[in-house]
Order: C-alpha cells, then structure tokens, then sequence
C-alpha cells in the first residue's frame, strides 16, 4: 500500500499549495485595508424626503443640463465630447441613469459639496475650482432642495441596466477598455492635463489588481493609493459589482476554468496512481 501512502502526501501538499500557501501569499502581498463604505458615513445621510415633482423643477434651475446630458428624458449634452473635454477636462457624464447606479447619501452630497463627495479636496480650491461648480440652493431649505433633484433623478432611471452599461455611465468618461474596444469618452490630452496623469487602461486590470483590491479602491480609491487623483465614484453596492462583473469578463475570461483546474489536477493524479497501481498489480501476476 505503499503507492497510496504517496498519493496522500501528494494529494496533501497539492491541496496546501493551493488552497492554503497561495491566498496567504496573497493577503501579505495585499494587506488589508477596511472594507468598501456602501453607507458613505463621511459625508453624513440626509433625513429629508424627496419629491420628484419638485425636483424635475428643481433640477431644470440648478443648472445641471448646463454640463450634463440627460438623454432619456431628450436633453442632449449642451456641448460635444471634443467642446466638454476642453472646457471642463473631462466629459461630464450623462445623467439618466443617475439615480439607479450611485448612493442617494452619496447624490445629494455630492450635488451639495463635490470635492467633499469625489474626494478631492487634496487637489481642488477657491484658487482652483472644481469644473463641476456646487448647488448654492434655490433660496428655501437647501437640503430639501437637494433631496428633491435626487428623488427626481431616482424616478426617470431605469430600473435594471446591464454590467457594461454601469461601466460606461461611471468610469468610460475617464478610463479605456480596449479588449472591448470601449474608449474613454474625454480627448487624452485633456484629460491628462485634468487628471495629472492618464488614466490607465482597464482591460487586464481585474488580473493586475484583484477583486478584492477593486472593490475597496472603486468605493474610496484614496484608502489604496493616498493622494491619487481618481474621484470616489460614488456608486452603490449592486452597480460597483456590476462594474467589477464586467472588468471580470473582459479581463479574466478564463478565470472559471482556472478555479475548475485544482479539482480536475487531483482527479487526473487519483486516477493515474490507479492505473498504475493496477498495471503493476497485473505485470506481478504475469512474473508469478
Ligand atoms: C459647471 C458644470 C457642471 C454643473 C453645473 C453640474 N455638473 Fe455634475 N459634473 C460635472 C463634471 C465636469 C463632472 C465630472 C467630474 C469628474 O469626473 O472629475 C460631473 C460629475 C457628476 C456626476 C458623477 C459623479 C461621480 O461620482 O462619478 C454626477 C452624478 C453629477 N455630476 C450630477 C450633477 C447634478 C445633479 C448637477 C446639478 C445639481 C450637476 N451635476 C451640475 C460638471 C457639472
Ligand atoms: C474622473 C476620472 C476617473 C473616473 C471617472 C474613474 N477613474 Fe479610475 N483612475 C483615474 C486616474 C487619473 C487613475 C490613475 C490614478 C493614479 O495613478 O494615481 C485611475 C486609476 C484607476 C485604477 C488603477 C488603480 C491602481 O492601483 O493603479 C483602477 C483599477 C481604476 N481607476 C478603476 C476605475 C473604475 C472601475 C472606475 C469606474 C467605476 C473609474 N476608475 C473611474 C481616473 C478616473
């Protein structure tokens, strides 16, 4: 029996490698940071009930169709990609499915504080103003005011977009993906001078970074690299996951059959010591 006593150790440290060794290795090589913040505790929640009605009044005074498009209700972007790009650095995003992807806690700070909300106080300042210029109110209770435009925003989104489409809405005005022949929607040269830098590619970056690095970076990108210029996006929990789902299938789509390969591995071994076992059972036999 001795070839089965080998199979368990091999069986045994196969199983230690892969199981136990290499997500450890992996853990010192990431070290933990605290987890994604879906409730946005920094930027406090607001108590005030929206109304839709109001806001779509709201919304049309604040201004904010002087920046961004709201296609679904026929509000074209005032300006095209190349115009935007070079007045503001980066395109601002369209704004119908606003309400779905991001926060509401996250919405009415960021329509009240934008630097506060993207987490980029570091980077802008009166003598640097951010292009995004703040809600100042309508002259009544500026929260209210504020919890309105979110209500509104919330009542003309869809009610389910796919996993691309979150992507496209949230990161494509700043990040390419090639593998997917998706490009950002800003011009480089803008957008560098904006940023400070070109925001990187995204098509591997499931593979460079890890999902569970992902999904701290996205929720709050300055807790894994302090003083970068990418904004916190802002969005909810179910939308980032559909960002990182989508990062997942451009970048990684072998990942399910890799999983699948450990188990198929000791399969193959478990067999193969039969066979062997066998054979030499029956060249014994033939030699008595
Ligand atoms: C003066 C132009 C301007 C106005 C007015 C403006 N925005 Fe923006 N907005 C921008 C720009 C530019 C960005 C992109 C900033 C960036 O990515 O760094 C942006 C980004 C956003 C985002 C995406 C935030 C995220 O987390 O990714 C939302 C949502 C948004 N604006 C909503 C609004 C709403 C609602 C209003 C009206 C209350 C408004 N904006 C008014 C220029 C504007
Ligand atoms: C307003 C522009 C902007 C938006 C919107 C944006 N990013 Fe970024 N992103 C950047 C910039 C700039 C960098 C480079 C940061 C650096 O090197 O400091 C970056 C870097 C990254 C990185 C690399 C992080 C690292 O550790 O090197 C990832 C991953 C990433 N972004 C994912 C996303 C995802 C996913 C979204 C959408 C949910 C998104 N970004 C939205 C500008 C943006």
């Amino acid at each position: 029996m001795r070839e089965f006593k080998i199979l368990g150790v091999v069986l045994f440290f196969t199983a230690l490698i892969y199981w136990g060794v290499e997500p450890f290795a992996h853990s010192q090589m990431h070290p933990h940071v605290a987890p994604a913040d879906f409730a946005f505790k920094d930027l406090g929640a607001t108590s005030k009930v929206g109304n839709a009605t109001k806001g779509a009044e709201n919304f049309m005074s604040a201004g904010c169709i002087g920046c961004h498009g709201v296609k679904s209700q026929g509000m074209e972007p005032p300006m095209d990609n190349a115009a935007a790009s070079v007045a503001f650095g980066v395109v601002p995003p369209d704004l119908s499915t606003a309400g779905l992807i991001y926060d509401k806690n996250y919405l009415a700070a960021l329509i009240k504080e934008p630097t506060k909300a993207l987490n980029v106080e570091h980077k802008f300042n009166d003598t640097k103003p951010h292009p995004m210029i703040q809600f100042f109110g309508l002259g009544g209770d500026i929260d209210q005011e504020i919890a309105d435009i979110v209500a509104y925003l919330q009542s003309i989104a869809p009610k389910e977009i796919d996993n691309k489409k979150t992507y496209e809405d949230a990161c494509q005005r700043c990040h390419d993906m090639k593998y997917d022949k998706v490009f950002s929607t800003s011009e480089k040269d803008a957008l560098k001078a904006y940023m400070g830098t070109t925001p990187p590619d995204l098509s591997m970056m499931i593979r460079a970074k890890s999902k569970d690095y992902l999904s701290t970076f996205i929720n709050n990108p300055q807790k894994q690299l302090a003083g970068t210029s990418m904004p916190r996006v802002g969005l909810n929990e179910v939308h980032q996951n559909k960002v990182i789902s989508y990062m997942e299938k451009v970048g990684d789509r072998k990942k399910a059959e890799r999983d699948d390969l450990g188990y198929k591995l000791i399969g193959f071994m478990v067999l193969f010591t039969l066979l062997a076992y066998l054979w030499k059972v029956k060249i014994w036999r033939e030699v008595h």
